[in-house]
């Protein structure tokens, strides 16, 4: 049922009760009267027309980058017959009671139903007005461009109608949503309704907010997991000019400032002593015995079967959104507010009212777009600590999660190990068995003990148990180890590992038994869909080609979320330590996918997301401590690691959506594996491979004048103050992007003198009567630039925290090389988590050819003489595929770094120590 709400202008409400993935479409409903007058949508998914033609729907869902936006849009926009522009899609802030959680891929399917009956209705309701308006049988009207239309031509919008459809009772036509076949938006390939924002810089992030008062604030880290303060001497940095506060809190000291770059150098001026944490004595060889042998064994074989066996070890693996964790709190007395992106801001609030001693009824959650997620945003670490902050320091903060404390300190997908036994006999499975033991979050320091199997297996069924494949008996077991170390849901979770090996398993068999690994598969997976997308990629990716040696293909299907998938890769592995996979064709059935492009965007990313984590990038604890500390020595893929040709086939289908946005990553990863082994003719089996005085009081400032997007402007500041803080801090321009802060991810790409730099790592004397060119300046007017034009036209953003960067990046390479190849946009450094190479490539390809060959307006030619960020930084020193390094490094800024690679006289991947920051 759906209620209307009492209000003067037409409001309706779907009740939203569902707390897991639905593929079928509408939530249970409730019957009684149809008005409600109390405030109980808090458990609805509430549609309001305003007077001023705007349908909007405050979304109780977070946009992470996966389009729900633009997709709970065109249900909208479709059963409303409104044109998408008039649709709004704020997201929610936290509310009392009802189901505020996005999560296990179950945003769209669980919107499915409610979003389009709320539309239905309420087109019905405003029919009903217009009819009785001109007196005319409601049945002769249609709807059409957010505006009622009479057959005599008379029309009026539906703001116009709003407060008359509120009163509207029995609706004079069916409120039932379109069947599918009348389906005009939904199933159209429709560009996000963010993009101008992203572009343009517009989009807003936690850190772009200018809340009154809200002051930098970052905090000082152990340098391991769960150390704690000893001794602290803060006398120094107190005394540092913008200081504003230094604060104990549970996880180190934080400090607060003026400007970030003021808080930066105020926490490298801390004198602390650490008392390590509980894994000092603990590394990465011992952690995998442990889990090693927690797996828990198997059973006897069948009688007269051939055995099959592999083990394999995942490392653990960053989130590493390109937006690092961020949140402003305002803690007062009896109140507090808060603004960041939570995937549970419900829980969120409860656990930062009870730690700051507030009533829930008393904090307030404003939640926010996310700059990337994949499963991090599901805790709120970060907002507990700017609430404690905040309460401590009494004033609003604003904390933000340097790269480094993100990687070295924040969750992640937890290493595991995995046993698999496939028994076969008379040329088939028998009996398949899969244990697992996979590291498990203690609060209490280091456990020696292993958790009982039983225990543990309260954490699922193994992936295995779904019936993929038609192999006989299945049996496996769970098995874990507790450390302290924080753990987190990643996307897929469970399966990115377990199907990985499963389908890397499903290859050697079909070897061992002589088969090809797509007939095997045909002959033994159970369910039609599956089969169909196999004969899918396998047809278009003309599976079975002739390639040179040391190239192949691999390929793997996963089935989870009422959806499946198949991936088929190829790779190029001539030099088997610095391997490309040069191609992807994916298939999906994922039922209606209500928007094709976004649905292609999210097996992009978990395209790259298998390719990063079964080739790159992983996390590896050094006497407990994690090694990496930003995206040189965490390598998550970049331009020149994604294929030069991906294919999406997205499967016609009449079914109610299922889950899309995790649903890649196994097939992904599975396929990289087993095209890497048959190129290599080797078994892959470790991943992956390779007091408040102000400035101005306390010192006098030089000042610096340069132009900025075409305005002189005028500003003091420290000499060495990185040009990003004084954009984003004193200037509020905010579409350069803090990813790192060491010339690493690319996020603040902006052009000095129309040459391209990253201004976190140029100091702000260096730009002194030059010409900086932002995000913000390169469109004229309303008028983009071609390259933003090309982005829009391509809808290459997800997330778009990476994209200002990648626009900028893109403009300075087709100013140097008008017509660039695929080896220049390779060239391209920054890092876009969300996997977007593809559609950048596309993007640039496609500006190339309108771009006008001069330099733009504001744009000049001259290069600077700045060193860039890659001369510092060698990411590729250890290009292993599956080595593992093992160097000593600098935990913070200021230590000395141990270890330098003479020969090439290099700072290692990982190093920060000496780095203008
Ligand atoms: S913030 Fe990463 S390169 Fe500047
Ligand atoms: S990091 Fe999200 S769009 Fe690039």
């Amino acid at each position: 049922m759906i209620y209307t709400l009492a209000a003067s202008t037409l409001t309706v409400a779907a009740p939203l009760g569902c707390d897991t993935p639905a593929a079928e479409g509408a939530e249970s409903v409730r019957a009684r009267s149809d008005v409600l007058v109390t405030g109980a949508d808090d458990e609805m998914l509430v549609l309001e027309v305003t007077e001023a033609n705007k349908v909007v729907v405050r979304l109780p869902r977070l946009e992470v980058g996966q389009g729900v936006t633009t997709a709970v849009a065109m249900m909208i926009a479709e059963e409303l017959d409104a044109r998408l522009v008039d649709v709004s899609i704020p997201l929610a802030e936290a509310r009392r009671k009802g189901n505020q959680y996005t999560g296990g891929s179950s945003s769209v399917s669980s919107l499915y139903g409610p979003a389009r009956e709320l539309a239905a209705l309420a087109r019905a309701k405003l029919v009903t007005a217009a009819a009785r308006r001109w007196h005319i049988p409601a049945r002769f009207l249609r709807t059409e461009g957010t505006r009622v239309i009479a057959p005599d031509g008379r029309s009026a919008t539906f703001g116009s109608l709003t407060a008359s459809a509120a009163r509207v009772g029995r609706p004079a036509v069916s409120s039932k949503p379109k069947p599918v076949s009348k389906h005009r938006v939904i199933g159209r390939p429709t560009p996000r309704i963010d993009a101008r924002d992203i572009v343009t810089g517009r989009a807003q992030y936690a850190g772009d907010l200018a809340v009154a008062g809200a002051k930098p604030t970052v905090v000082a880290r152990p340098p391991t997991l769960g150390g704690r303060v000893r001794t602290l001497d803060d006398r120094a940095a107190r005394a540092m000019p913008g200081v504003r506060a230094v604060v104990k809190v549970a996880g180190g000291v934080a400090v607060v400032a003026d400007t970030f770059h003021h808080a930066f150098k105020a926490r490298d001026a801390l004198k602390i002593t650490w008392v390590p944490g509980p894994l000092a004595a603990l590394s990465d060889a011992e952690i995998r015995a442990r889990l090693q042998a927690a797996v828990p064994r198997f059973g006897t074989p069948p009688r007269g079967s051939a055995q099959t066996e592999a083990k394999f070890e995942f490392a653990f693996v960053s989130h590493a959104p390109m937006e690092v964790l961020t949140a402003v709190a305002d803690v007062r007395a009896h109140s507090a507010e808060l603004w960041f992106a939570s995937q549970s801001p419900m829980d969120a609030r409860d656990s930062i009212a009870s730690a700051i001693g507030l009533p829930a009824s008393k904090v307030r959650v404003h939640v926010l777009r996310a700059g990337g997620s994949f499963g991090r945003r599901l805790n709120h670490d970060a907002a507990l600590e700017a609430a404690l902050v905040s309460k401590a320091a009494g004033r609003p903060v604003k904390l933000m999660w340097s790269r480094a404390d993100d990687i070295r300190h924040g969750r992640m997908r937890p290493a595991d190990h995995h046993r698999i036994r496939a028994s076969h006999a008379g040329g088939r499975v028998v009996a398949f068995a899969h244990s697992v033991a996979t590291v498990s979050e203690t609060n209490d320091g280091l456990s020696a003990g292993v958790r009982p199997a039983a225990f543990a297996r309260a954490a699922g069924p193994l992936p295995s148990h779904s019936g993929l494949y038609n192999f006989g008996s299945i049996s496996g077991d769970w098995g874990s180890v507790d450390l302290a170390v924080p753990i987190g849901p990643w996307r897929s979770v469970s399966s990115g590992t377990s199907r990985t090996a499963e389908e890397i398993v499903v290859d050697e068999v079909a070897r061992a038994l002589g088969k090809d690994p797509v007939a095997f598969r045909r002959t033994t997976l159970r369910g039609k869909a599956v089969r169909a997308v196999l004969d899918k990629v396998a047809a278009a990716g003309e599976w079975g080609r002739a390639l040179p040696a040391g190239q192949a293909q691999g390929v793997a299907v996963h089935e989870e979320y009422g959806s499946c998938v198949a991936c088929l890769a190829e790779i190029d592995a001539t030099d088997p330590k610095n391997p490309r996979v040069t191609k992807v064709v994916m298939a999906a059935d994922v039922g209606t996918a209500v928007n094709p492009s976004g649905l292609e965007a999210q097996l992009m990313g978990t395209a790259v997301d298998g390719i990063s984590t079964v080739l790159r990038a992983g996390l590896h604890i050094d006497r407990g401590a994690v090694r990496e500390s930003s995206y040189a020595d965490f390598r998550y893929a970049r331009q020149r690691h994604a294929p030069l040709h991906f294919e999406a086939h997205i499967m016609p289908s009449r079914r109610a959506p299922g889950g899309a946005g995790e649903l890649g990553v196994p097939a992904a990863a599975g396929a990289v594996a087993n095209a890497y082994a048959r190129a290599t003719g080797s078994r892959p089996r470790r991943f992956p491979s390779t007091s408040e005085p102000s400035i101005s009081e306390k010192v006098p400032m030089p000042s610096y004048s340069f132009v900025l997007n075409g305005e002189r402007v005028t500003v003091e500041a420290p000499a060495d103050m990185p040009l990003l803080w004084v954009l984003r801090d004193l200037l509020n321009v905010t579409g350069p992007k803090y990813g790192c802060g060491v010339g690493v991810c690319r996020a603040c790409t902006s052009h000095l003198d129309g040459g391209e730099i990253q201004p976190c790592v140029v100091p702000v004397a260096d730009c002194a009567d030059r010409e900086v060119t932002t995000i913000e300046g390169l469109a004229d007017g309303n008028r983009l630039h071609p390259v933003q034009q090309a982005w829009l036209d391509c809808d290459v953003a997800q997330c778009g925290f990476c994209q200002p960067g990648q626009i900028m990046a893109a403009v300075a390479l087709l100013k140097r090389t008008p017509r660039p190849s695929d080896a220049d946009i390779d060239a391209i450094e920054n890092v876009c988590r969300c996997g977007t190479y593809f559609r950048i490539r596309e993007a640039i390809k496609k500006a190339s050819v309108k771009f006008p060959g001069q330099a733009h307006d504001r744009i000049r030619s001259r290069s600077p003489t700045l060193p860039s960020a890659s001369q510092r930084f060698a990411e590729d020193l250890h290009p292993g595929l599956f080595d593992r390094p093992a160097p000593s490094w600098a935990r913070r800024r200021g230590e000395t770094v141990e270890l330098v690679d003479e020969a090439q006289g290099l700072l290692l991947a990982g190093t920060v120590a000496g780095l203008p920051v």
